[in-house]
């Protein structure tokens, strides 16, 4: 919506100011022939006004002493009458008006090419802001009645989309209703608010955007329409954020090495005590069992300290070429005898692809999400591993499964450390596989289909490497 005012300024040039000039001699030759009185004060008022179109500011000025000066010359030098009762009254009051009038149209013409010069200054800060912000603006129930191109660029939208909406349209869900009802509150007041906020494109992907509503306040004192101008802040955010992720990596790393010292050591003596303890009993002894409980739990905090090990300080991946077809088999052997893997369909897609990568860490990883599909699936469905060429040099491996999906809510956070839906879950087998992944280069996705199930999918360098 480009705002221009030129179009108000007046016609420039000379041709008003000649009309005019043409318009009072043939008024002067018509008072001069044709008995007509003071009313010929009437056209000369008609050419007066027409300084309202001229560009030329005295023009009515000139206007009116002209015809101020003709109405006398013809009064003196014509036919009129001097003497003749009401002329005395009539001339000079003619005279008045003549000024009256011009006085007005050039009041007037200076007051319109004020507000047309405002109008112009507007229309420069307008076009200064679109080009620096992304700006929409709303009605005062955040119905959206303006949005400016580097809002429709952001959103994906197009702005027949977006007008007439509420921005619940690209609310990304990332703020407490608290959050939104507080913003809401603050403008509503007449207050501006500030804050940043987390949006939602028409393709997904989320941006931060750094927002400021201005409410625009009624002669009551109510807000008629709020302006709110935002910035992307997209990348900012996404460092901070790395620079979290690193500091919260720095303190596990500290965590796990006390856990590695002072844990795992006093643990692999339990284990030992307990082992010679049972060796001590006799096979039918009913305490075995309560032994055994013993033995399997300090396995799996074992487990988990090695879990975090691995995570805090990944040791750096020895890449080879990897064929993937044994590696997805071996895969599913292991998951078929787990107890979460019994009554399930496995199946294999694709070609054997080969990789560049270290051969116990994609095991790792490709196991990881197969339990997970495993664990999600609880007794019934398939897992499917499929296997495909991906752009740049890349290599895809998806694992699917049909089991309930990943609440939306829910799923930015199963990539943080000990994130976990399960009773037993320690949390950190996503961000292990993460992280080992793009260890090497690669990447790891997660999206929920929407004819249900969860799809994970990994990409990992080709033999010729990414390029
Ligand atoms: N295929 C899947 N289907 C449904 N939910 C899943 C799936 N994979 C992962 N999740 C969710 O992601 C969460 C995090 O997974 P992650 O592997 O990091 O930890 P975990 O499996 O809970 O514990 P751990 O792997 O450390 O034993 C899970 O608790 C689960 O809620
Ligand atoms: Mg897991």
């Amino acid at each position: 919506m480009p705002l221009s005012f030129r179009h108000l300024a007046a016609p420039r040039g000379r041709a008003l100011p000649v009309l005019g000039l043409l318009l009072t001699a043939l008024i002067f030759a018509i008072d001069l022939t044709v008995p007509v009185g003071s009313a010929i004060g009437m056209l000369y008022v008609g050419v007066i006004l027409l300084g309202l179109w001229s560009a030329w500011l005295p023009f009515p000025l000139v206007a009116a002493y002209g015809a101020a000066a003709l109405v006398l010359v013809d009064l003196y030098a014509g036919w009129d009458d001097h003497t003749a009762p009401g002329v005395v009254v009539n001339y000079p009051l003619m005279i008045l008006v003549f000024i009256f009038s011009a006085l007005v149209v050039r009041r007037f013409v200076m007051l319109e090419r004020q507000a047309g010069a405002h109008l112009e200054q507007l229309g420069d800060f307008k076009r200064a802001l679109d080009a620096a912000a992304i700006v929409a603006i709303t009605d005062v129930r955040g119905r959206i009645t303006y949005v400016n191109d580097k809002f429709i660029e952001i959103s994906g939208y197009s702005r027949d989309e977006l007008l007439g909406q509420d921005h619940r349209l690209i609310n990304s869900g990332h703020h407490p209703a608290e959050f939104i009802s507080e913003l809401w509150r603050t403008i509503a007041r007449g207050r501006v608010w500030h804050g940043e906020i987390r949006n939602r494109a028409k393709s997904g992907h989320l941006y931060w955007v750094d927002t400021t509503i201005v409410p625009f306040m009624s002669e009551e004192g109510k807000p008629y329409q709020y302006i709110a101008i935002r910035a992307d802040i997209t990348a900012r955010k996404a460092a901070e954020e790395t620079l979290t992720q690193q500091a919260a990596l720095a303190r596990v790393g500290q965590m796990a090495a006390v856990l590695a010292h002072e844990v795992r050591n006093p643990l692999a003596g339990i284990r030992g005590a307990m082992q010679v303890l049972m060796g001590r009993r006799k096979a039918d002894d009913p305490e075995r069992t309560v032994m055994q409980e013993i033995l399997t739990r300090t396995e799996s905090l074992n487990d988990l300290i090695n879990d975090l090990l691995l995570f805090a300080r990944p040791r750096p991946p020895r890449i080879a070429e990897l064929e993937l077809a044994p590696v997805v088999r071996d895969v599913f052997a292991t998951v078929r005898q787990d107890p979460a893997g019994q009554g399930l369909e496995f199946e294999a897609q694709g070609p054997s692809l080969v990789v560049r990568a270290d051969a116990d860490l994609t095991r790792a990883t490709v196991l990881n999400l197969v339990l997970n599909a495993a664990q999600a699936l609880q007794g019934s469905g398939r897992i499917t591993v499929a296997t495909a060429v991906a752009p740049g040099g890349m290599v895809q491996v998806q694992v699917r499964d049909t089991g309930p999906g990943i609440p939306d809510e829910i799923r930015e956070q199963i990539f943080e450390p000990f994130f976990t839906t399960k009773a037993r879950g320690g949390g950190l087998g996503l961000p292990i596989a993460q992280r080992t992944v793009e260890l090497h280069g690669g990447t790891l996705a997660v999206t929920c289909p929407p004819e249900g199930g969860t799809v994970f999918t990994l990409t990992l360098p080709g033999p010729a490497g990414p390029g």
